[in-house]
């Protein structure tokens, strides 16, 4: 056994560069071994029976029992080693390392090539919905987009998803201060979250490849371009789930399209095909499935290619006068959301979802 500690980062780094998903048994097995090799044999509390997320991972790092550490650190190099080989390689790896970044990310990919860094959320089997681990990846990647040297910032979803909006688990880890605690939590990630896209100082240009559900739909109005395949969809159902708008969506749609077909989809959930979605102004245009990459790329390679401080001034010139009331809109919304987040009408739509998934 005698994987140096350099070994282990790397194979850190080289699990942020997997293409597909390796299903949760893998994940839970990486997660497990990972806890092992930083942190030794499992020694916190078991969690409570509701917290079940939580629980699940517990028990698969309670299951490696006393294994040393530096065993756990091998098997964790050689797990994350042989799903790399069975990609055949790590090209999106190369590409970041290239663009000289150095941070890794769990639950994204992000690279950066032709002047364009890709943030790509990497959870396709779960429909890429956002999990507070990503949450706080994106704020980060953001953060770094924003300060290397790329010219224009891609947003996009791996799989035949964008995204499925919040991850619904999130309702159900329930920390130490119980609800009250979960949802003031999640209000101030949410705040952190808009608020990074919001201050965004470049182009930021979202890649709709497939349907697009809740928080990933909101923040749409935030981004300078929005392309999407005709199979995309936007559905925002907010009052299905006893919740509220959200990534200042209550402010940019009725700007956009008009108060009555913002109350449509903000309170009566109405889903827009991509097409309804571009004749309201949310998205700038619809490519066909079978050409919406090499379309979507070849346009963006060009649009790289302007000057990169013209692009941003303009940008910031465009946004600057509404920045101030973004965030004060961003508050109010996060205000809301916090105490719909503690209702039972909130509660109820979640488990709903929950047990309606268990029966299938
Ligand atoms: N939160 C948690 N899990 C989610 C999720 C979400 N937002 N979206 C999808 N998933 C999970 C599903 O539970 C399922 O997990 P499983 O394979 O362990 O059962 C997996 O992703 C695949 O989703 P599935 O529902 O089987 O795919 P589908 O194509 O039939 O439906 C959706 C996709 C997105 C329409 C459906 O999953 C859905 O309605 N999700 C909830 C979306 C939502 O309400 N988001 C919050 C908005 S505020």
């Amino acid at each position: 056994m005698c994987v140096t500690v350099e070994q282990f980062e790397q194979a850190k780094g080289k699990l942020s560069t997997l293409k597909n998903d390796p299903g949760n048994e893998v994940k839970l097995k990486i997660y497990a071994l990972f806890k092992q090799a930083t942190q030794g044999p499992c020694n916190t509390p078991k969690p409570g029976m509701l917290d079940f997320v939580n629980k699940v991972k517990w028990d698969a790092w309670k299951s490696l029992g006393s294994i040393p550490q530096d065993e756990a650190r091998q098997q964790y190099c050689d797990l994350v080693g042989s799903l790399v080989a069975a990609e055949g390689g790590s090209s999106a790896q190369v590409a970041a390392e290239a663009a000289g970044s150095s941070t890794t990310y769990q639950t994204l990919l992000v690279t950066t090539e032709d002047d364009i860094t890709t943030i790509k959320l990497n959870r396709p089997a779960k429909k890429n919905a956002i999990t507070t681990e990503m949450y706080n990846e994106i704020i980060a990647a953001l953060e770094q987009a924003a300060k290397d040297d790329s010219v224009l910032t891609v947003f996009t979803g791996a799989g035949d998803f964008y995204c499925s909006g919040n991850d619904l688990t999130n309702f159900t880890k329930i920390p130490e201060g119980g609800v009250e605690a979960m949802a003031k939590q999640g209000g101030e990630l949410l705040r952190k979250y808009v608020k990074a896209y919001i201050d965004f100082p470049k182009p930021l240009i979202a890649v709709v490849n497939g349907p697009a559900v809740g928080v990933s739909v909101t923040v749409l109005g935030l981004f300078d371009l929005v392309y999407a395949t005709e199979r995309a969809t936007f559905h925002t159902p907010f009052s299905q789930l006893g919740q509220s708008a959200e990534g200042c969506s209550s402010y940019t749609f009725p700007k956009m399209m008009g108060n009555a077909k913002a109350s449509e989809m903000l309170l009566f959930n109405k889903k827009l095909t991509a097409v309804q979605a571009c004749e309201l102004g949310l998205v700038t245009e619809v490519f066909p499935d079978s050409s919406f990459q090499s379309e979507v790329w070849t346009r963006l390679k060009a649009y790289a290619k302007l000057p990169p401080n013209s692009l941003a001034l303009s940008k910031q010139l465009i946004r600057s006068m509404e920045k101030e009331r973004l965030h004060a809109v961003n508050d109010a919304e996060v205000e809301r959301l916090v105490e719909r987040w503690m209702s039972d009408e909130c509660f109820n739509a979640v488990m709903s979802f929950f047990q309606a998934k268990a029966k299938l």
